[in-house]
């Protein structure tokens, strides 16, 4: 197993660090920045051309980067929602012939997750899987599998699949909302795909410029983790707090940044670091929710780029490098794994195999 793990103590970290490759195969083929073109092997220009809603079916860190790519269709005016896989059958929401489901997972055999695809399937739905398992369940079951290419991910607490995911969603995003719209999603689809082929080396830069440790242990005392985002960094957000809890078996929540007024702020005391996720969307706002935990005594840790407004005003900083709006919470998601990682390695917690949890849930 040591073998495996190479220089790294854990499998997480050193997936954590294989987060640049990962991310280049994801986008090897797939993007020329230059011409503006994004290829999604056999899903042609126009396969979505008769789509008029998009569902997003998930579980578990799956499920965050599920409503990532829900919000960046939101935002491009395109209707869809993201929904838990195990709600699905209760949920049932209203399927047609447009209906496009995409099932997002990682394993490709999540017990849950195949039952709502096999629903969206039985109702006539088009289906979609993004996942990293070639042959996997879901990418026989679904019409369509687009797969992340991650390479094999051994710790239980998914870390660059989420990266994966997200990016493999926001290049569909793209794609849908080219064939619905006629254009893509972003404005400038140029510089997006550009800051899109950057990623992997901004990663590589926060990696090696990273606070976490420090942080980790700065806050090693505290009795609960708060998380908070607003727009693409409120997924990110309960991302941060779930990987937390999974493997420091400490109290983290994750909460949409204006949320925090509606009751969080009952459990806000000096024992309660509140990290805040910055993207550039709203971010005034956010911050004002960040200073008013920060008014009961609680330290604020703001992830967001050097230069940013929240750096002056918060106890400590995570800083991500500059890039796209729609693409800033993924570089914050990393600095909160190497967070989750470190303050769990401080507890000494099995980092790989978290306590009553598994790689892939197969049953219901
Ligand atoms: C389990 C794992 C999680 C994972 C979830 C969904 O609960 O512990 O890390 O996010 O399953 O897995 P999937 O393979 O469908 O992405």
């Amino acid at each position: 197993e040591q073998a495996g793990k190479g220089q790294f103590e854990h499998f997480m970290l050193k997936e954590i660090y294989e987060q640049p490759t990962a991310l280049t195969q994801a986008l090897e083929g797939r993007v020329d920045p230059e011409n503006g073109r994004i290829a999604l092997e056999d899903l042609e220009l126009g396969t979505f051309n008769d789509i008029d809603n998009v569902q997003l079916i998930a579980c578990g860190t799956s499920y965050h980067a599920a409503l990532y790519g829900s919000l960046t269709l939101n935002q491009a005016g395109i209707k869809s929602t993201a929904l838990l896989a195990n709600e699905y059958s209760v949920a049932s929401p209203p399927i047609d012939d447009n209906t496009l489901v995409i099932a997002v997972t990682q394993s490709g055999e999540t017990a849950d997750t195949l039952n709502a695809l096999r629903q969206a399937n039985e109702a006539g739905a088009n289906t979609l899987t993004v996942t990293n398992v070639v042959g996997s369940t879901a990418a026989r079951e679904a019409d369509d599998a687009l797969f992340i290419r991650a390479g094999p991910e051994i710790g239980v607490a998914a870390t660059k699949t989420f990266s994966s995911q997200a990016v493999m969603l926001s290049l569909l995003v793209q794609r849908i909302t080219e064939d619905i719209h006629g254009t893509p999603a972003a404005t400038e689809i140029e510089s997006y795909l550009s800051e899109l082929a950057e990623m992997p080396d901004q990663i590589e830069e926060l990696l090696e410029r990273s606070d976490a440790e420090a942080l980790a242990s700065r806050y090693e005392q505290s009795q609960s983790y708060f998380f908070i985002g607003r727009g693409l960094g409120f997924p990110v957000a309960l991302e941060g707090a779930l990987k937390f809890k999974e493997i420091t078996y400490e109290h983290a929540e994750g909460f949409a940044s204006g949320e925090l007024k509606h009751g969080p702020l009952a459990l806000v005391t000096p024992d309660t670091p509140v990290f805040a996720v910055f993207t550039g969307e709203e971010d005034e706002k956010t911050l004002k929710n960040a200073e008013e935990a920060q008014t009961r005594g609680a330290p604020v840790v703001a992830v967001c780029p050097e230069g940013h407004r929240a750096v002056d005003v918060a106890d400590a900083h995570l800083e991500i490098p500059d890039t796209d709006a729609d693409l800033a919470g993924l570089l914050a998601n990393v600095q909160l794994q190497l967070v989750s990682y470190y303050a769990a390695d401080l507890l000494e917690r099995p980092i790989d195999k978290p306590r009553n949890l598994a790689k892939s849930v197969t049953v219901e």
